[in-house]
């Protein structure tokens, strides 16, 4: 056992100490540990005792647990870390892709309904057996070939969302369908539409893969072989188009200062991969502006970019009309390459040249209210853009008036 989740779980396994009950470690982190990564979850199981062990860690430990009653589970923060406590169980799937029906079972029960090999080994934490590993599924061997394997063949006819759940690990720790789960995959999308299938789960685990933090191009390779997104839409297409267009999407991304400016690297992905597809959005669970920047069809849009003009003159104007997020999709869109590598700064310039002066001010200085402020604000923000006029509201007044005697 790793010597970090020792350190993490020592509290919780002294408490057991003479108690008659076994604990187990299960899950992703089990599986982390022997690829040396660390994760913020900590999945733990009894067979037996499950009340008991939640009524021990609550009284002696302080921890305040929510139940899942109907799923057997119970979850907390320990420390800075998510632990979950489960009761062993198996379960059934009434109907493929709903939500599965449990009941009390042992340990290798349990290990026996999970999604993949790598995901089914469970370490016991207590007793005379501590650390022993359960690895009824050969996980470890998986581990070492990095491979996804799913342990039954209905696995994913059950659970359609444990393809998503695949890709994931794909993307974050390098593994790969083995070559039976692959064409049991593509079996399997080929009989698509099921009614009963949730679009919700679907989607939020879809919402997890295009969330992840870090550089998801592979993920282009993978709709070309895979058309995931047929759980979503029947008919999706994976276009030639949607994939270069995602590949930019992430090069993008990989420069942009993402921390700095608002910016939702998830929904954008989800824009680019859904552009071409019918689907209805309402179906989902989406905000209005979610569902406002997957409609976004930029190459309908009016896009005018002068060559003679400085390419911040040429966001400028972009701003006017559309979001930054937008205009990320219509960069994109219209293959302005050139601008990308560049674009933090462009970004940041625009942002710094926000006026300082408002409405009031113009009042104050003797002008009526009416369009004409609008066509002061934003030759304003162009002057400013172009450095005539310095940032402080000073020098904006100053503009104002000269502005103004010119006209007259
Ligand atoms: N599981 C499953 N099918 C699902 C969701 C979960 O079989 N659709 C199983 C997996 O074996 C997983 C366990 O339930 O190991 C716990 O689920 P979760 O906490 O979501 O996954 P972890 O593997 O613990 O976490 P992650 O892979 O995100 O690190």
């Amino acid at each position: 056992m790793s010597y970090q989740i020792n350190q993490v779980l020592k509290p919780i396994i002294e408490i057991l100490n003479n108690k008659d009950v076994n604990l187990y470690l299960v899950g992703g982190q089990v599986r982390d540990s022997f690829l040396n990564k660390t994760n913020q979850d900590f999945d733990l199981m009894v067979a037996t005792d499950f009340n008991m062990l939640i009524d021990l860690l609550e009284k002696k430990l302080g921890l305040e647990f929510t139940y899942h009653d109907k799923f057997l589970t119970a979850t907390t923060k320990f420390a800075s870390f998510e632990l979950d406590i489960a009761r062993a169980r198996t379960e059934y799937y009434p109907a493929p892709g709903s939500l599965p029906i449990v009941s009390p079972a042992s340990i290798k029960e349990d290990l026996k309904r999970r999604d993949f090999s790598v995901n089914a080994m469970a370490i016991q934490l207590n007793g005379s057996a501590s650390g022993r590993l359960l690895d009824p599924f050969q996980g470890r061997k998986d581990i070492s070939n990095l491979k996804l394997r799913s342990l039954h063949a209905t696995s994913y006819l059950d659970d359609p969302t444990r393809i998503l759940r695949g890709i994931k690990l794909i993307l974050t720790h390098n593994f790969s369908f083995c070559r039976k789960d692959r064409q049991q995959i593509k079996d399997l999308l080929h009989l698509l539409p099921w009614k009963v299938l949730s679009l919700d789960r679907v989607f939020n685990e879809l919402r997890k893969v295009l969330n992840l933090k870090t550089d998801i191009s592979q993920l282009a390779e993978l709709l070309t072989s895979l058309n995931v997104l047929k759980l979503l839409d029947p008919d999706y297409r994976f276009t030639k188009y949607s994939k270069t267009q995602f590949i930019l999407l992430e090069e993008f991304l990989k420069r942009l200062s993402l921390n700095e400016f608002q910016i939702r690297p998830w929904l954008l992905r989800m824009a680019v991969l859904l552009q071409e597809s019918k689907l209805d959005l309402d179906q989902l669970s989406l905000k209005k502006d979610e569902i406002k920047l997957i409609s976004f069809t930029p190459a309908t849009k009016v896009f005018t970019w002068r060559d003679n003009l400085s390419p911040t003159i040429n966001i400028y104007n972009l701003f006017k009309q559309y979001s930054l997020e937008e205009i990320i999709l219509l960069l994109i869109n219209r293959g302005k390459f050139n601008i990308i590598a560049d674009f933090n700064k462009y970004l940041k310039n625009y942002y710094a040249c926000q006026i300082k002066i408002d409405g009031a001010d113009l009042k104050r200085l003797g002008i009526s209210p009416g369009p004409i402020y609008q066509e002061i604000f934003a030759k304003l923000m162009l002057e400013k853009f172009k450095k005539n006029v310095d940032d402080n509201k000073n020098a904006e007044i100053k503009f104002v008036k000269d502005f103004f005697s010119k006209k007259e």
